[in-house]
């Protein structure tokens, strides 16, 4: 498959439904013709996380929507198109359900090719989409619902050097915000609140950054943050703006020195690698940006972060990760299913770690 191709991509593994156009032209960079997101953030606002029915009943509503829109902004129809991406999995399965029944419909009706695509792995090729960065490199998953380094050396060929115990890092903003009373999702409002903060009023701890290796652990931040908060509420009845400030300047710091010793250390061992990227929502975080930057720069890698809009979940990202796919001769068929985990990288032991957002790897 060497000629131009272009894909339809569909997203619906957790609280977004997406659906995008990518056109790619071999030896020249993707273009992005369209891509929309639909958020259901306010639908599970009220409860404080995703709620996997509402999300996957929403995805029901909105994916014959998006695609729609997706196509009329390209200015495409089905037939201009050479294949279908979608999202398999990992995620919450009823919204994986949805997309891959949608996908499945459509391929039998225009008689295009289906290929199932690895959400994770849409993450970890966006750096492609964005910067056409060569294999291999290293990547940063930092989202709300995964955290791992990957070595990336092949559109399937996937090393895992280490990833989170437990919670996701967008997870233990999420919470934050939820135990200050600022919005969900919290990572942006905790980051704001952080920008008049203190960072070193309150001494957070740095987990696992005394064990060797590049796993990570962030429940224990939320467990002291949640000391914190009612030890100051304890004292003053209340938390001042100011109060709410630092905690989360210091929670922030906390989580930016643990992701940036590890991917420090991610980036020593693995010799020869000219560049790290860094992809899902936390990645948006400015302060975590910089850090990681700096850590690039030190061991002399290039840095790519992908605008945010291509961190955060997308459809563009799936329509990028099928066409990936398809060059190397990958092709799924009507009895592609849907999985609520799947693991990048096969080899490596299973992470401990699940979050509220599905185990997803
Ligand atoms: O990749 P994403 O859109 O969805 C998945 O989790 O797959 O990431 C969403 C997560 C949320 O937990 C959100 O709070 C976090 O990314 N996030 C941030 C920021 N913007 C979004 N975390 C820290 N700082 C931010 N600026
Ligand atoms: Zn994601």
């Amino acid at each position: 498959m060497d000629g131009p191709l272009t894909f339809l991509g569909i997203e619906s593994s957790c609280d977004d439904t997406g659906a995008a156009v990518v056109r790619h032209e071999p030896g020249a960079r993707a273009r992005i013709l369209a891509n929309v997101v639909a958020s259901q953030t306010d639908l599970h606002a009220a409860f404080g996380g995703v709620v996997p029915e509402i999300a996957a009943r929403a995805h029901v509503e909105k994916l014959d929507l998006v695609i729609e829109a997706a196509l009329e902004r390209a200015r495409l129809a089905l037939r201009d198109l050479d294949g279908i991406a979608v999202t398999a999995g990992p995620g919450l399965i009823g919204g994986v359900l949805s997309g891959v029944m949608v996908a499945k419909g459509l391929a039998a009706a225009t008689g295009l090719p289906l290929v199932g695509v690895n959400h994770l792995a849409g993450h970890a090729l966006t750096p492609r989409l964005t910067d056409d960065l060569p294999f291999p490199y290293l990547v940063l998953l930092v989202s709300g619902g995964h955290c791992q380094f990957l070595r990336v050396e092949g559109h399937e060929r996937f090393t895992r050097l280490g990833g989170t115990i437990d919670d996701a890092p967008g997870e233990a903003f999420d919470k934050t915000a939820k135990l200050l009373g600022l919005p969900q999702p919290g990572g942006p409002a905790v980051e704001a609140e952080a920008v008049a903060g203190d960072p070193g009023r309150f001494p957070f701890p740095r987990p696992l950054l005394d064990r060797p290796g590049c796993d990570m652990s962030f429940s224990g931040l939320k467990t002291a943050l949640l000391r914190a908060r009612d030890a100051v509420v304890a004292d003053k009845g209340g938390l001042s703006r100011a109060d709410r400030a630092d905690l989360c300047a210091g929670f922030q710091a906390a989580v930016r020195d643990v992701l940036a010793e590890k991917s420090r250390r991610a980036l020593a061992a693995s010799p020869g690698i000219g560049a790290f990227a860094v992809a899902g929502g936390v990645a948006a975080n400015a302060a975590l940006r910089a850090a990681l930057e700096g850590v690039a720069a030190a061991a002399g890698a290039t840095f790519v972060a992908p605008p945010l809009a291509l961190c955060t979940d997308n459809a563009a990202m799936i329509a990028w990760a099928g066409i990936e796919r398809f060059r190397g001769g990958g092709r799924d068929d009507l009895t592609l299913a849907a999985r609520p985990r799947w693991p990048l990288d096969m080899s490596a032991p299973a992470l401990l770690g699940s979050g509220k957002r599905g185990a997803k790897a």
